[in-house]
């Protein structure tokens, strides 16, 4: 049922423009504008006062104490990210409070991000610069100061074969790279066929110099075989799926890789074991890598990953990945995390889809409302 002039709680400042989407829809928008995440306490304060809608990003823990200041009030949690492991879903299903995300709306920045940091780790592209920048540039030489490793016609491994994961596939295409698909999950036989005529047409038009392949391949031939892994799962923890991800890449996984490859991390930190990515580094058991993502965030000063020695194979970004203007901040729902954010919360407040969270396309826990889906 429309619920005009209720109030709404933003844990941060998802922009003028799609904040201003639900103050033109009536709604009495608050927004905690520090760039410093709010407290739990005051997240708590704002919902038990009786808000209706809490938006949120992936540095709030959403979990039971949340969902029990707003029991009876809070009617939806819109997360302003399309990961949500930082919410708590059975405490949401319990309190029967739908939450949502932004799925499909940083899908494209986000592959895109993956391929260009890698690209920069594989390339040296800090060290080119840093040479540059403090005047370090000697005459040109065939192999002095480095080389980098070149990326086109390499065999690259896609773990998780969700939307990013198949983005970033698809611009792999681009660069002629052999495709080693991995999921745990599903395998999407469809795409590995237009990625082979892709790679067929490519190849006819001699685009590409050698016939590239696509194919699904178990997680160690993936892991043994690749020149990249890039990791595009999902946060999950053991005990919530039988194909947890947490620690996916752990030492035994390093084991796998080649020597000269290189390991690409846009989807969650926890992901990696850190101190086997330290170890795998340190000893040179693997080529490089590039992370967007880390077990704690913002990276601790005094983690290992910081180390010295490693800065020349391990190139480190801020969360970075779906960072453009048009993907953070658009206000329109199909372009826009900012868009999809408040969208889906009018979803939910307005009532629409006949007010049934189940048909609403930005809702993710579903199953807690399957009894309105007759
Ligand atoms: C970013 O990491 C997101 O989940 O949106």
């Amino acid at each position: 049922m429309p619920d005009k002039g209720a109030r709404i709680f933003a844990t941060a400042d998802i922009g003028r423009e799609a904040l201003d989407r639900l103050r033109a829809h009536g709604y009495r928008v608050e927004v905690h504008t520090d760039t410093e995440p709010p407290s739990k306490s005051l997240i708590i304060e704002k919902v038990r006062s009786g808000i209706a809608a809490l938006i949120t990003t992936l540095r709030d823990s959403v979990d039971e104490e949340v969902m029990a200041a707003g029991a009876g009030t809070l009617r939806v949690i819109a997360q302003c990210a399309v990961g949500v492991d930082n919410v708590d879903r059975e405490a949401a299903n319990r309190y029967r409070v739908p939450f949502t995300n932004t799925a499909g709306v940083l899908t494209e920045a986000t592959a895109e991000f993956a391929m260009f940091i890698l690209g920069a780790v594989s390339r040296k592209l800090y060290q080119s610069e840093k040479l540059v920048e403090e005047n370090r540039w000697g005459s040109w030489h065939p192999y002095h100061p480095f080389l980098g490793d070149e990326v086109t016609g390499k065999t690259v491994a896609v773990i998780g074969t969700g939307r990013i994961g198949k983005a970033f596939a698809r611009k792999c295409l681009c660069l002629d790279m052999d495709l080693l698909l991995h999921s745990a999950r599903s395998r999407d036989e469809k795409f590995v066929g237009f990625a082979d005529r892709e790679m067929q047409l490519r190849y006819e038009a001699g685009f590409s110099r050698k016939r590239r392949t696509a194919s699904y391949v178990s997680f160690d031939e993936a892991m043994s075989r690749a020149d990249y892994v890039s990791l595009h799962v999902p946060l999950v923890m053991p005990g919530e799926s039988d194909t947890p991800t947490y620690h996916l890449i752990n030492r035994e996984a390093f084991e796998l890789m080649k020597p000269t490859a290189y390991l690409i991390n846009t989807s969650r930190g926890p992901v990696i074991d850190e101190a086997a990515l330290f170890d795998a580094l340190i000893q040179e058991r693997i080529a490089g890598a590039a992370l967007d993502v880390y077990a704690k965030e913002p990276l601790p000063a005094d983690s290992p990953l910081r180390d010295a020695r490693l800065k020349d194979r391990l190139r480190l970004f801020h969360h970075f990945a779906s960072g453009t203007r048009e993907t953070r901040l658009s206000a329109d729902p199909d372009t826009g995390m900012a868009g999809r954010t408040v969208q889906a919360a009018i979803d939910v407040l307005e009532g629409h889809y006949g007010g049934n969270p189940t048909r609403m396309p930005y809702v993710v826990n579903k199953e807690a409302f399957l009894d309105e889906d007759e």
